[in-house]
């Protein structure tokens, strides 16, 4: 079997579409919604991300605002930035990129920023509102492959699903999301002991560890829908979790790396910053 390809692009340009005529809508209302970007340092990676998430906020009408602040910066002070924000009108969602430089706590960066505006989905209230299924802000990747997963068409309940890494950003909400949907869901890490045990029963397999390479064909279930979360810069160029050539020959569904998860993140965190609105 030859996989169909997931073209994140075309669901992100989709969504995004979506979101312009609601930003239009709220305009004629008086209201623009508003992102605050906050960068501390500069993580290369993350002063690109932040670039694209300020670009995509004005290509959907969202007004966006970059708080780029020296790496020293004394956790104090990123805290009073938090809190200006929180009291802002004309700001619905604030977003502090990470990491963080070691001298700042993260936890108590995330804890500072008011649930409301925690579009990332970060906050131990929306988590835990998540997790109990009452409205939250669901975080923006584990999101977008949902939105993925959905433009196939497979129904997500009762299949076997696969979540690889477990991390508090990707891992663990993915898996959360799926079981929402009715899926029996395992959680793979770094101590799990056999793999490919767990990746060979999934009908829905979600990588997401940063190990570029890690899921060959022989770990896959024929038919699967593989979802590359992982983006791995080697020699240049990104590389996701999956052997993408040799999977595509035996999984139904798969998500290229880039072009895949890459461009839902950002358009789900336009989405959420407009529900912040709402
Ligand atoms: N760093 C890597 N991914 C993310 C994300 O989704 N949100 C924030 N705030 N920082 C990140």
């Amino acid at each position: 079997m030859t996989a169909k390809i997931i073209d994140g692009k075309l669901v992100a340009q989709n969504i995004r579409a979506k979101l312009k005529e609601e930003t239009i809508k709220l305009k004629e209302k008086g209201i623009t919604p508003g992102l605050a970007v906050v960068l501390v340092g500069n993580n290369p990676a993350s002063e690109a991300y932040v670039k694209m998430k300020v670009k995509a906020c004005g290509e959907v009408g969202i007004f966006s605002e970059k708080h780029h602040l020296e790496v020293d910066t004394k956790e104090q002070d990123l805290l009073n930035l938090i809190e200006s924000l929180n009291q802002r009108k004309d700001i619905h969602g604030i977003l502090v990129q990470l990491p963080l430089p070691e001298q700042i706590d993260t936890t108590k960066v995330i804890l500072a920023i008011d649930p409301k505006k925690d579009i990332d989905g970060f906050h131990p209230t929306n988590i835990g509102n998540f997790h109990i299924g009452m409205p939250a802000f669901i975080p923006c990747t584990p999101y977008g492959v949902l939105k993925l997963i959905e433009t196939t068409g497979i129904d997500i309940a009762g299949k076997d699903v696969t979540v690889v890494g477990a991390s508090n950003l990707v891992g663990k909400p993915a898996a959360f999301l799926m079981l929402q949907e009715g899926a029996t869901v395992t959680i793979c890490h770094k101590l799990t002991r056999d793999l490919a045990l767990h990746t060979r029963k999934a009908d829905i397999l979600i990588v997401a560890v940063g190990y570029p390479g890690l899921i060959t064909a022989d770990m896959v279930k024929e038919g699967a829908c593989v979802i590359d979360v992982g983006t791995t810069k080697v020699e240049g160029k990104l590389k996701g979790d999956v052997e993408f050539e040799e999977v595509k020959e035996k999984a139904g569904w798969i998500t290229p790396v880039p072009g895949g998860v890459g461009p839902m993140t950002i358009t789900m965190l336009l989405y959420n910053t407009i529900e912040a609105v709402k």
